[in-house]
């Protein structure tokens, strides 16, 4: 089946989605999404940052879709024509999406241990309202402890569920879920009980804001100091891979992260013994540095980034006069005579 994104083409698979088709393309038109994880099934569908314009349903049925689509809800159809950042209606839903997302979620960015790998940070550095017209108190909940590594914030939350599909395909007793309804919708492990299922701190990973953090990390480090590597180590785990990104400061580590890809999504799950009792070098092979491929905070500085020469337009302004200086210092055939208008 042929799809067109933003005037690009590709073949695709029958049951390959607008967003994975736009994946497959890469670059600036792909959607941003908040809930899809391409790792959990299931998962897409509650966001709706992923929205598209279809301006052609299909060769058979060419009429164009009145409403934007969830493109990673939204299957392809032969012939299919779709809008992603060429389209002004979509960008304008991406806005709106954006200033509904945050009308709960605290700007605390400055104290949250996500702030540099958070999206739906980097979504609003791109389609955010730099003003909120929102005047009303934000919803709030009272502090819930769910257990000994993982640190929830739900006042951050924004419902995507992934950590529950994470619960629900990785561990064998879900402990949590999302309780109550509209605004009251919560995260919650309902009767407090710890979440100490093996594979529980994927939740962090995958969770795409600061509701869910390493409890072992916390307040340590903001994420751009660190330096991330790429290390291994042979875990006995079942179902742990053992390959992680380890992030260190100086000759320390001080978190383990699943390695994420240029979706922010991990390539592999796993355990919580690599993620939070292994934070001695020695326990692990260093790989080498990790690469950053997405733009975002933390890629910023980062070594495999092509170095450009930055001119700074005032330089010119604020060195006036300069140029004869530098003459002057270092040709020394140039005599330095007071009386001279130049000197
Ligand atoms: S805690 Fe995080 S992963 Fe879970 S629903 Fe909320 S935002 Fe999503
Ligand atoms: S990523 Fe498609 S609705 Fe959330």
């Amino acid at each position: 089946m042929k799809v067109t994104i933003d005037g690009q083409s590709i073949d695709v698979e029958p049951g390959t989605t607008i967003l994975q088709a736009a994946r497959m393309i890469g670059g600036d038109l792909v959607p941003p999404a908040m809930c899809y994880y391409s790792k959990l099934k299931g998962s897409g569908g509650k966001c709706r940052c992923c929205l598209v314009e279809v301006s052609k349903g299909s060769e058979a049925d060419p009429r164009p879709m009145p409403k934007l689509m969830a493109s990673c809800v939204t299957g392809c159809m032969d012939g299919m024509e779709v809008n992603s950042k060429s389209s002004a209606r979509v960008t304008e839903a991406r806005k709106s999406v954006t200033e509904f997302l945050l009308i709960n979620h605290p700007l605390d960015c400055p104290i949250c241990d996500q702030a540099g790998e958070c999206d739906l940070q980097n979504l609003s550095f791109e389609h955010g309202n730099p003003k909120s017209r929102y005047i009303e108190e934000k919803r709030t909940f009272e502090p819930e402890d769910i257990g000994p590594n993982i640190q929830l914030h739900m006042n951050r939350c924004i419902l995507c569920q992934r950590c529950v599909q994470v619960a629900d395909q990785l561990t064998d007793n879900r402990v949590h879920g999302v309780l109550d309804r509209g605004d009251h919708a919560n995260i919650s492990t309902g009767i407090s009980k710890a979440i100490d299922n093996e594979f529980s701190g994927n939740m962090i990973d995958v969770c795409p804001v600061g509701a869910l953090t390493d409890k072992t990390f916390r307040f340590k480090s903001r994420v751009w100091f660190n330096k991330p590597y790429n290390a291994h180590r042979e875990c006995t785990t079942p179902g742990c891979c053992g390959k992680t990104t380890v992030w260190m400061f100086g000759g320390e580590i001080q978190r383990v992260t699943g390695r994420k890809d240029e979706y922010h999504e991990v390539e592999e799950f796993i355990c919580n013994s690599c993620r939070f009792d292994h934070k001695n070098v020695n326990d692990w092979v260093i790989e080498g540095p990790r690469e950053f491929e997405k733009d975002s905070v933390i890629n910023q500085n980062n070594h495999t980034q092509k170095l450009e020469k930055v001119q700074i337009d005032t330089e010119k302004n604020i060195l006036m006069g300069r140029d004869v200086d530098r003459k002057k210092i270092s040709m020394a055939e140039i005599p330095l005579n007071t009386n001279n208008q130049n000197s």
